[in-house]
């Protein structure tokens, strides 16, 4: 029970709490006057208002130093990755059932309308084994090496509308990853060994496995649009006793200084596929 000593000191404070919000004597709320607080505001937001005003500011000045070409923090150029056409890599089918490699010839088909003649024609007819250097920076457009499909020859699927597929002698195509700026040593050339039996021939299109230097540097997406990258086909001349095995294929970039043998990355320069040809 209560008492109203208790009750009377409840009331009190009650009222202190009270007052202490809003005391209507002074006028006071939390215990500072209407102008107080109106000043307080003012200030704040003002401060705000200044902290907006130089966020924008050092945004926009960063936004003009900025060019939509090149990535602006950037240590060194990486190394580009190999990636194959088709993209698959396990490819395996039966030679005699071209529902079992029909889909590999239409993947081919249709990466390779890019490289058409119709196409290339468009693209300069730049000087072999040098650099196609375009740095004025005055041409936002840069022009494009042309790289024709008729080059790959048998693997260009114009001879052989099957890519060899047919006959059990598939064609794999390769590329390496687009890289601003990539400026590749030496003479770059494909190399592609079957990790097994080396019994295997190759064919290699264009002549060497060669990726010639007059397709770097790139400039980026913006600046070079139609930009096609070098292709290298390699035709494996497999024979009646490489059928019903699966033979594990490595390709590499050799002849520059393109790394391709990092332990962390076994994209870097260089791509392990399997290859099994039913009959
Ligand atoms: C491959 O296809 C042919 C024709 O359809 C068929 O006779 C043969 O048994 C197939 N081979 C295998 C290993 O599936
Ligand atoms: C590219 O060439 C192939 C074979 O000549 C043809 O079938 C295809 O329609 C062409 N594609 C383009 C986009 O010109
Ligand atoms: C391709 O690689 C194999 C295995 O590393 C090597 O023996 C061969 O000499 C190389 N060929 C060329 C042309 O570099």
């Amino acid at each position: 029970m209560a008492s109203s000593e208790d009750k009377a000191a409840n009331k009190e404070s009650t009222s202190s709490w009270k007052d202490s919000f809003y005391n209507p004597r002074t006028g006071e709320l939390l215990g500072r006057t209407a102008s107080s607080w109106a000043l307080i505001l003012l200030f704040y937001l003002v401060f705000y208002c200044f902290l907006a005003g130089m966020f924008a500011l050092t945004m926009w000045v960063m936004l003009l130093t900025l060019d939509d070409n090149v990535p602006r923090y950037r240590d060194r150029v990486p190394h580009p990755g190999l990636v194959i056409r088709p993209n698959s890599l396990d490819i395996t089918f039966n030679k005699s059932d071209p529902q079992k490699y029909s889909h590999y010839v239409e993947h081919l088909n249709t990466f390779l309308q890019r490289y058409n003649d119709t196409e290339q024609e468009k693209n300069e007819d730049c000087r072999q084994g040098a650099y196609f250097l375009q740095e004025d920076p005055e041409e936002t457009t840069k022009k494009v090496c042309r790289f024709k499909r008729g080059s790959l020859s048998f693997c260009s699927g114009l001879s052989d509308t099957n890519f060899g597929y047919s006959e059990g002698k598939p064609c794999v195509l390769l590329k390496m990853n687009r890289i601003i700026g990539l400026k590749p040593l030496g003479d770059p050339y494909i190399n592609c060994t079957v990790k097994k039996e080396s019994t295997v021939q190759m064919q290699y299109f264009p002549r060497e496995g060669r990726i010639d230097k007059m397709y770097f540097p790139y400039y980026g997406k913006k600046a070079h649009e139609n930009y096609v990258q070098p292709l290298v086909a390699v035709k494996l001349l497999l024979t009646k006793e490489d059928y019903n095995k699966e033979l594990p294929v490595e390709c590499r970039v050799e002849g520059s200084d393109l790394r391709n043998n990092d332990e962390r990355d076994k994209f870097l320069g260089r791509v392990t596929f399997r290859v099994k040809v039913l009959e």
